[in-house]
């Protein structure tokens, strides 16, 4: 059992990406929430697109909150050469990994990648007499994408998680679905915008309130994503990344499903779900977007 203070919130976040400027903003948010790093969670690749592996690796070691390996862990603790994203041959994420991968793997040092490798791939918790589970990208295949319009593969993701809240990172968008009597809850990254045409990035929260019941939350994150893009371009990789710090929208769409795809460009708005005492009634409630 996790020894979360219980009577404080729980921030949940995804996807450092090696944004040392975004994860700086991050820590500094849940420090003016007054959230202890105990009561801090991420979802794994801490290390990925921008420029600063090492530095932000080392940001989230010191913080000392909880992180699960992303596959981007596994594969630089492993000495891998590539990312093992998921993403298909020929596509522009796919070409843009070559950039970005060999130049984290030849930053990280051995220290950090032994820290990634210790990481565990999962986490359990009760919280407000409701169970749990935090993966990466699906429960037993760490890259599956996993995507709020495509019912069938969520139906079966929560399934294999057996937990009443489902906790995932890697796909990069942010979003509360209910799924037959339980939840996924994505609650974004802070390595890379939304894709929604903003420079916003995002996370999540997870409040007990009064009536002993839980508020999962969803909430944008404004940082200095200039400095990290021009520190891309200086070291003259990704910059298809770089461009989308700056326009909120990524280089390739190859890996969304239509309805996310569709959605390009369009403002995302915060999202959040309350949930009964677990002693009340089964998992029930209603997702409501605000501004
Ligand atoms: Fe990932």
């Amino acid at each position: 059992m996790i020894p979360f203070d219980a009577t404080k919130p729980l921030l949940v976040f995804g996807g450092p990406y090696s944004n040392l400027e975004a994860t700086r903003a991050m820590r500094q948010r849940a420090e003016d929430l007054a959230i202890p790093a105990n009561n801090v969670i991420c979802t794994g690749d801490v290390v990925a697109y921008c420029a600063a592996p090492e530095e932000t690796a080392r940001l989230v070691a010191d913080w000392g909150c909880h992180v699960i390996q992303g596959n981007c862990e596994q594969q630089l603790a492993a000495g891998a050469e590539d990312c093992a994203c998921n993403f298909e041959d020929g596509t522009e994420c796919a070409a843009l990994a070559k950039g970005w991968y060999p130049f984290a793997n030849s930053r990280v040092s051995d220290e950090m990648r032994a820290w990634m490798g210790d990481l565990p791939t999962t986490l359990r918790f009760t919280f407000a007499g409701r169970t749990f589970r935090v993966i990466h990208g699906g429960t037993d295949v760490i890259n599956r994408w996993v995507f709020p319009s495509e019912r069938d593969i969520l139906t079966e993701e929560v399934v294999l998680a057996g937990a009443d809240v489902i906790i995932a990172g890697h796909s990069g968008i942010p979003s509360i679905t209910r799924v037959r009597n339980r939840v996924w809850f994505n609650p974004g990254v802070v390595g890379m915008p939304a894709n929604d045409g903003t420079t916003d990035v995002w996370y999540g929260l997870i409040r007990p309130i009064d009536d002993g019941g839980v508020m999962l939350s969803t909430h944008r994150l404004a940082y200095d994503h200039q400095t990290t893009a021009a520190g891309m371009r200086r070291f003259g990789h990704a910059n298809g990344y770089a461009r989308t710090l700056v326009t909120g929208v990524w280089p390739s769409l190859d890996i969304l499903p239509p309805a996310e795809r569709d959605a390009t460009g369009q403002r995302i708005r915060a999202r959040t779900l309350r949930i009964a005492p677990a002693a009340r009634a089964p998992l029930k409630g209603t997702v409501k977007a605000t501004a």
